[in-house]
């Protein structure tokens, strides 16, 4: 039930270091594959960080790598994007969002700890990785198995009275 799989993911802040199976690396890259984007022009890019070089590299642009052994790095392509003709919003952090979403979904499903991280510094990656002008970062995703700790916690969430109008 989709729900159960909802309440499974949650924010986790501590890895073990043992590899995680290149299998299941793939299927998350599949699942930020299927993300809806804006006018299907699917801007996100991944960078899947692990070799021991990169790793060093991207922690050297956050606190919240939490020593995760892989790292993945979303950014989107701000070169070809739908533009909204009534105020000239675009999609791609949104597109960007939408993977993100996808992804930590999709590794709660396969047994992996994410955590969406948003507090990096985005002018340092692009240095770090050479990245072309038009590619945008815009999350960072720790994935690892889950260190053994305190139980996992959801921050607290509103109540949906608060969240919800029914018109
Ligand atoms: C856009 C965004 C940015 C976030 N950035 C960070 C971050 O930089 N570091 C971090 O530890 N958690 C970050 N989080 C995780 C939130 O703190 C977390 O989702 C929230 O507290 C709810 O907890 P839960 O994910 O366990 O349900 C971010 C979440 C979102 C959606």
């Amino acid at each position: 039930m989709f729900l159960e799989l909802a309440a499974k993911r949650y924010s986790c802040r501590a890895y073990e270091s043992r590899a995680v199976e290149k299998e299941k690396i793939d299927r998350l890259c599949k699942a930020a594959q299927l993300a809806p984007t804006g006018c299907n022009k699917q801007a996100p890019r991944l960078f899947v960080i692990q070799s021991p070089e990169a790793l060093a590299k991207i922690r050297s642009c956050t606190p919240c790598h939490f020593n995760a052994p892989v790292m993945l790095l979303v950014c989107y392509d701000s070169g070809d994007l739908w533009h909204r003709s009534y105020d000239g919003w675009d999609t791609g952090y949104t597109d960007a969002a939408s993977a993100v979403v996808h992804i930590l979904l999709a590794a709660a499903d396969e047994g992996l700890g994410t955590c969406w991280v948003g507090c990096f510094d985005p002018q340092k990656v692009k240095a770090q990785f050479n990245l072309p002008s038009n590619l945008v970062p815009a999350a960072l995703i720790p994935v690892g198995y889950p260190a053994q700790g305190p139980s996992p916690m959801h921050g607290d969430r509103l109540p949906l009275t608060e969240t919800v109008t029914y018109l």
